[in-house]
């Protein structure tokens, strides 16, 4: 049901999900009240929602308390140290590891310990730019134990990249390895690391690294003589021999526990910044109540620490909650085959696997009978949950008639740190629509408005995706640098809510269907970026007068960034090799995570009169769809040229 506010009021189901959604939002306080109880506090809050302004909210202000205590130490005194924490399983070496609790918490304290000892305190900022070993929980661990935060930074990224981050972060101290493993290649991180802090302004005093057998380079490299002025190199293990451990450190609620920089509209990555209270109280909500975890159940999320749901569902949500977490390096084919996710399921026991939608199209297309599945015992698994991008009805029922147990949509942002929409298998397991990330979750009060911000009521109309304020716990307490920043980038747009940044529709029974972004924002294989930071580097060559990036379909990662150019006048070049050049800039500036093959050059971009590029046509005629002329177009014949460069044996025109 939607009321006449465009509030989905009550989602047509009865039962147990509707009353603890509705208690969630009418009796907002009380329901994380009881919440927090989940959480170990060294100062139980006095209150849950504390607002300091119209658009400043923050929970659990008065409480304190340290998540990495909440993470391990609280388990271990509860008896449960020989329970494994984490089990690292390396696809690209074969290293399969268990850590209990107690490995775990001797191994983040120790490290916290090396952090002290390299100056870092409360408040302080620590990059950690790590791939997918146990270190990299390890460091955002031992940050959370110091009352730091860290700032996590894929290792897909480029030099350029990171020194972005840094500039923006500050941090004094940067973590890092000697590289990460991608089939059949190494990636060396030093390097990147070393022209990172050359373009960055110089935060950073100190590097440790982590040796990785497999790939050169190690601290004693970089140090001394060739190290940039001021910076300290030292090699983890060695750091890690004389260090004393670090107990918990007493943060407040809203305490900053880290910042994550996502792509927005412009090319300055924003970062975003969480909490320690309320992040530590709604991850600990949603392992039993979404995802119906417990502590002796295995929480698999395939993704990377890099993201938001590695940082949530690697790290931090299975710890808390007391289960175990698997860490994955690798892929889901390939390595060594389509299989890979089945086998890591039997291994150990999987009770929920989390990816992307892009991960499940690729095993589709190399395995589409499943024959690797039939290899596997995968009867432990009790809901494999997907997020990221949009899941196409097609893969959904792939998957679920293929792997008989519930598939689960749901729609989250690195911006809300946990679901927004989802079934919520541990309150009520709800019927599942195809398309549709289905309800709202609990604390989550949304809304579809027209582009006046005015309530859009009718079922199935497509809007803005609208979270009427205050959002709940987890939920970011800000942009890193820039309180303007929050309320200009979120809450300007539709005054008292959060605009999502996508756009979709509610239908009658209150299920929600996201269909896209409203910006300038594309999900390359469940990775944000932003088309603007792409044309930025398209523009820094000579020869490229003006540029147009865009999100087009791609059968596997469900978009691919297609840049589309025009030459400076005069400018003669060879095409190939400007094509090759702009993909090698694209590397090189963003990183090889962007993806960025697709280049066509061609004499105008399509425009109207007074200059704007016509994105939206220049997507259908690539994606093949029909599309109207636009009325205010400069040039028609510009869709015809655009139409033959990109479909070469199409006719001009599709059908509109
Ligand atoms: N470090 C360094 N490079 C990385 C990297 C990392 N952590 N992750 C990816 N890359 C590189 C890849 O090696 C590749 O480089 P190349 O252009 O030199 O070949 C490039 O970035 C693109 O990688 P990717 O997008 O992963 O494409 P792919 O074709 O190698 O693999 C999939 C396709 C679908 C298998 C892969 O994207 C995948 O597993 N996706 C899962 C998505 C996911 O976990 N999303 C997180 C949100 S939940
Ligand atoms: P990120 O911040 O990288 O997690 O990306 C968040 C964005 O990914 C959202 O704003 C959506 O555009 C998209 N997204 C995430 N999950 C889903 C989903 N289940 N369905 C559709 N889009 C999704």
């Amino acid at each position: 049901m939607i009321d006449d506010t465009g509030t989905n009021t009550a989602p047509a189901q009865t039962g147990r999900y509707r009353d603890v959604w509705r208690r969630s939002i009418d009796e907002r306080e009380d329901f994380w009240l009881d919440a927090a109880r989940a959480v170990d506090w060294v100062r139980p809050p006095s209150a849950a929602l504390t607002q300091r302004s119209p658009t400043d909210y923050r929970w659990f202000a008065d409480g304190a308390l340290n998540t990495s205590y909440n993470a391990l130490d609280r388990h271990v005194l509860a008896g449960r140290g020989n329970h494994t924490a984490l089990i690292y399983d390396s696809a690209m070496t074969g290293s399969r590891v268990r850590l209990s609790y107690s490995d775990l918490l001797e191994r983040v304290a120790r490290f916290a310990g090396v952090l002290r000892a390299a100056g870092v305190g409360r408040g302080d900022r620590v990059i950690v730019y790590l791939p997918m070993i146990p270190e990299a929980v390890v460091a955002m661990l031992a940050c959370a134990r110091l009352g730091a935060v860290h700032s996590v930074v894929f290792g897909g990224f480029s030099a350029s990249e990171l020194a972005v981050r840094i500039d923006d972060a500050r941090p004094a101290v940067l973590v890092t390895a000697s590289g990460g493993l991608e089939p059949g290649k190494t990636v060396e991180y030093l390097p990147l690391v070393q022209k990172a802090l050359e373009l960055s302004a110089g935060s950073v005093h100190t590097v440790i690294v982590r040796d990785r057998p497999a790939i050169p380079g190690s601290a004693a490299d970089y140090a001394g003589p060739a190290a940039a002025a001021g910076v300290r190199w030292l090699d983890w293990a060695h750091a890690e021999d004389g260090a004393v451990p670090a107990g918990p450190v007493t943060v407040a609620g809203d305490d900053p526990l880290y910042i994550l920089y996502t792509s927005g509209t412009t090319g300055n990555p924003k970062g975003i910044i969480r909490d320690n209270g309320g992040h530590a109280v709604a991850l600990t909500w949603s392992m039993r109540n979404i995802y119906d975890i417990g502590p002796d159940d295995v929480f698999w999320a395939a993704s990377d620490v890099g993201w938001v749901v590695g940082h949530s569902y690697i790290v931090y949500a299975p710890l808390l909650a007391g289960a175990t977490t698997v860490l994955y390096e690798g892929k889901p084919i390939g390595t060594p085959d389509a299989g890979a996710f089945w086998r890591v399921v039997q291994d150990y026991r999987v009770t929920v696997l989390f990816t992307a939608p892009t991960a499940i199209r690729a095993i589709r297309r190399v395995d589409p009978e499943l024959a690797e599945l039939a290899r596997y015992d995968v009867t432990s698994l009790t809901a494999l949950f997907l997020a990221g991008e949009r899941l196409d009805p097609e893969t959904f029922h792939w998957a679920n008639d293929g792997l008989h147990c519930p598939v689960v949509d749901h729609w989250w942002q690195t911006e809300t740190g946990w679901a927004i929409c989802a079934n919520p298998r541990g309150i009520q397991e709800l019927p599942t629509k195809p398309g549709s990330t289905a309800v709202p979750v609990p604390g989550y009060d949304i809304a579809i408005l027209d582009a006046e911000g005015q309530p859009v009521t009718k079922p199935g109309k497509d809007g803005n995706i609208a979270i009427r304020l205050p959002l709940p716990p987890g939920g970011l307490l800000g942009i890193w640098g820039g309180e303007d920043r929050f309320a200009s980038a979120y809450l300007s747009a539709f005054p008292g809510y959060y605009a999502t940044g996508d756009s979709g529709h509610l239908d009658a029974d209150g299920y929600l269907y996201v269909m896209g972004r409203t910006d300038d924002v594309i999900n390359v294989a469940g990775h944000r970026l932003s088309t603007g930071s792409l044309e930025e580097v398209l523009t820094r060559h000579p020869a490229i007068a003006e540029c147009a990036v865009l999100g087009v379909h791609d059968p596997v990662k469900g978009q691919r960034a297609a840049g589309f150019v025009t030459l400076k006048a005069g400018a003669v070049v060879d095409h190939d090799l400007l094509m090759a050049e702009l993909v090698n800039l694209v590397r090189e500036h963003i990183g090889p995570v962007a993806a960025f093959r697709d280049v066509t050059i061609l004499d105008r971009l399509p425009k109207t009169r007074s200059g704007k590029i016509l994105r939206k046509t220049i997507r259908q005629i690539v994606d093949g769809e029909p599309y109207k002329v636009p009325p205010t177009i400069e040039d028609p014949a510009v869709l015809d040229a655009l139409t033959r460069a990109v479909h070469p044996r199409a006719p001009a025109h599709l059908p509109d």
